[in-house]
């Protein structure tokens, strides 16, 4: 059995608002194992960056984090000291943002902000870091990473920018790379160079991967397991296949038709009726009652607790034996 890399314990993350408090991640538990490409998938503003964001403890200001643990190798990220959480930061765990104009510095040369990065974490000299980010801006698939690495980022497209950030990021072979929608703001070709790149990565530098998306076919292509989040819940987590073969949540099959129905010949789009809820006036019972086809009495009256159906799959669902 592999080693856990991160648990995640009973998180609660709140954003305090001009209208009340948003509770946008509400007692999520999670665990990634060691050398794992773990995906995260739900619909838009259900909690994955909160989710992600909290782990590097990068949250915006307007946050709380009202309860929970964060381990990451056995270390309670929440109570470090600042030291300790730069330390791991960038060296043992790093995060690649949708869009990476917001993380690439427009006044540094692209070859500079890369090497800055091992010269930080690892003491490397600026000589030796400069050769490492060619090297790496190549490894990513730069070319002439030589001479490219001088350009200032915006003269790069989207999809090299990404790449820069990724080899940012993986230049000191972090164990856990945390990606929230590397792909979304590319076009489909580049995406699926993205994702290839992030596979050969893994498999070169044996890191983990924690990946955000809300595309269901990202997930197939990519992930080992599977953690699928509804309203600040995660309501099924599994392995891939299993998940695929078997879904045992009604938001989770909704998710996966919505993806088949488009790969059929007659491209006919499914979609889950309704929408996520208001964070701030939320269901009784379960969040996905009011637009579930199972929705019963106790849906209407009681949340639903996680329950393990197999020994690699969880779900949250008072009606999972009518759905699976
Ligand atoms: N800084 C903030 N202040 C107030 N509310 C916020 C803030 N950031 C996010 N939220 C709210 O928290 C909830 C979760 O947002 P989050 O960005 O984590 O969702 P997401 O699943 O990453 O969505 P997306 O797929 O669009 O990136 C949403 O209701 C969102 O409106
Ligand atoms: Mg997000």
């Amino acid at each position: 059995m592999p080693e856990k890399i991160l648990e995640v314990q009973n998180l609660k993350v709140c954003y305090e608002t001009g209208r009340g408090c948003v509770k946008a991640v509400d007692d999520v538990s999670l665990t990634i194992f060691e050398g794992e490409a773990f995906c995260l998938v739900g619909e838009t503003g259900c909690g994955k960056s909160t989710l992600a964001l909290s782990i590097p403890r990068l949250l915006p200001p307007n946050s709380r984090v009202l309860d929970g643990r964060i381990l990451f190798k056995g270390k309670d990220l929440l109570r470090v000291d600042d030291s300790e959480l730069q330390r791991i930061r960038g060296k043992e765990m790093a995060i690649v943002f949708q869009n990476p104009m917001t993380s690439l510095n427009p006044a540094y040369r692209v070859g500079y902000q890369v090497a800055e990065v091992p010269v930080t974490h690892l003491g490397m000299s600026w000589d030796k870091a400069l050769t490492s980010a060619v090297n790496q801006l190549s490894k990513v698939g730069i070319p002439d990473a030589g001479i490219r690495a001088r350009d200032y980022p915006h003269v790069y497209s989207g999809g090299m920018k990404q790449r820069s950030m990724i080899a940012m990021m993986t230049t000191c072979k972090p164990s856990l790379l945390i990606a929230d929608e590397p792909t979304t703001a590319l076009d489909v070709t580049i995406q699926a160079q993205i994702l290839k790149l992030l596979h050969s990565l893994r498999v070169e530098y044996g890191l983990t991967l924690l990946l955000i998306t809300h595309n269901f076919g990202i997930v197939a292509e990519v992930c080992d397991r599977v953690g699928v989040m509804y309203s600040g819940k995660i309501v099924e987590v599994g392995e891939v296949t299993e998940i695929f073969d078997n879904p045992l949540h009604p938001y989770t099959r909704g998710l996966i038709e919505c993806v088949a129905s488009r790969r059929g010949s007659k491209a006919r789009l499914n979609q889950i009726p309704g929408s996520l809820p208001n964070p701030l006036n939320l269901p009784s019972g379960c969040r996905f009652h009011p637009r579930c086809p199972y929705t019963t009495y106790l849906c209407m009256k009681e949340e639903p607790t996680m329950t393990e159906a197999t020994s690699n799959h969880s779900v949250a669902c008072h009606n999972y034996k009518a759905v699976g």
